[in-house]
């Protein structure tokens, strides 16, 4: 939070190992925990400072956790060009 550089541990993996019993639901819950608890412990502009960082925190954790292109629906085929309409032109 404090971008002091102590801390040195690599949270993807750590997350990683448990991805068997974490559910992309689960953020949800951690979140609304985290908003409850720095609200009680902490002032308003903090609070808000640390609920907005871990919420990117969880969103970059879930698409590294969750996140698989291969399960993306194949692209569409790309539409046909329209055909081309008359115009009062054609005629003169
Ligand atoms: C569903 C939500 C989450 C669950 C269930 C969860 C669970 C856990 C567990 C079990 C560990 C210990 C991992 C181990 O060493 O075996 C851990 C570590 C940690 N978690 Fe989470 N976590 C969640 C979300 C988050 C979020 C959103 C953040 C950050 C904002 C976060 C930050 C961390 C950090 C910094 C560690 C220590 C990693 C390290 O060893 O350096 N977690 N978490």
């Amino acid at each position: 939070m404090l971008t002091s550089g102590r801390y040195k541990g690599q949270p993807v993996p750590a997350h990683m190992k448990h991805r068997d019993r974490i559910t992309p639901a689960l953020f949800g819950r951690w979140l609304t925990l985290w908003a409850n608890t720095t609200d009680e412990l902490m002032a308003p502009d903090a609070a808000a400072a640390l609920q907005a960082k871990a919420a990117r925190i969880a969103e970059s954790l879930k698409l590294a956790m969750f996140f698989r292109l291969d399960d993306q629906p194949a692209p569409k085929p790309s539409p046909r060009p329209a055909r081309p309409t008359a115009t009062a032109m054609d005629n003169a």
